[in-house]
């Protein structure tokens, strides 16, 4: 625990697409000051800049394929030395992703983030669930903003983001085809992360998530996946 109140934990929120990663790493942002990295938000916002990078990593995303690992190499390191010089517990959404990222991650984390305990939440969801809520999402066209939203928020009705007043529009690889085919891809490097963490003698921590509200949600990982009785002096009821 930090003398501050609250712990310096790096949580990796991995599970299936469309399991609610990004919805609860957002809340955790504006309810309790986390700091959030979400490597699919920083691909999408490297497309629509048009970087080099960018460029590189498109027709992988726009199918639904992982990014190659190569292709990832220290872009959530480098990202860490800001976000854990602030002491706030620290989410990473969507990696690592495959046993060789872990590997990297793990070969230097310690140096960007030295006294930083490292947690792994494991969502858990059907894909019926997952296709019915990848269908209906609405994200924020904004590439600095990218709100996600389900389909029953009232800024999907307006068409309009709350937070940036932007457009708001579907995902590209929201399709059911392309859902479906990251639904079938997912077993494979689940699998491959999971057994490295087993290897490494890593506690992986489950998160059932499925039929639960967004808000029930929020209030399980508060419950049950933070430390101690405050966050950031913040109380978790
Ligand atoms: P990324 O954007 O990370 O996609 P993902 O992992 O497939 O996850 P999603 O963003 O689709 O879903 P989520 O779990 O965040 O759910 P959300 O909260 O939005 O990555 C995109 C692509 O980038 C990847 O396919 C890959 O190509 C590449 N990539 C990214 N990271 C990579 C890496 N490390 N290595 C290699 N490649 C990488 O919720 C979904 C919907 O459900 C929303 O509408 C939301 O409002 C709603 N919802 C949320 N919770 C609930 C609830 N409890 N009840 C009802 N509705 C809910």
């Amino acid at each position: 625990m930090h003398q501050d109140g609250y712990s310096k934990i790096i949580f990796s929120f991995f599970g299936p697409p469309g399991s609610g990663k990004g919805t609860v790493a957002e809340m955790c942002v504006q309810g309790l000051g986390f700091k959030v990295l979400s490597t699919g938000n920083l691909f999408r916002k490297h497309i629509s800049l048009g970087t080099d990078f960018g460029k590189l990593i498109k027709d992988y995303i726009d199918i639904g394929k992982l990014v190659p690992d190569e292709f990832v190499g220290n872009i959530v390191l480098d990202w860490l030395k800001d976000a854990a010089s602030s002491g706030m517990p620290i989410i990473l959404d969507g990696y690592p992703r495959t046993s060789g990222q872990a590997e990297h991650f793990f070969k230097t984390f310690k140096d960007f983030a030295p006294d930083y305990e490292f947690r792994v939440i494991y969502f858990i969801i059907s894909d019926e669930e997952v296709i019915k809520r990848l269908t209906n999402r609405f994200v924020c066209q904004n590439k600095n903003c990218q709100a996600v939203y389900p389909p029953f928020a009232p800024a999907v009705k307006k068409g309009i983001c709350d937070l940036c007043g932007e457009k708001i529009v579907r995902r590209k690889d929201d399709s059911v085809e392309v859902v479906k085919d990251r639904l079938r891809q997912y077993p494979r490097y689940k699998d491959d992360l999971l057994s490295y963490y087993k290897k490494t003698d890593l506690l992986v921590e489950s998160f059932d998530v499925e039929g639960k509200s967004i808000e029930n949600v929020f209030k399980s990982f508060k419950e049950d996946y933070l430390n101690g009785d405050s966050i950031n002096g913040i109380d978790k009821e």
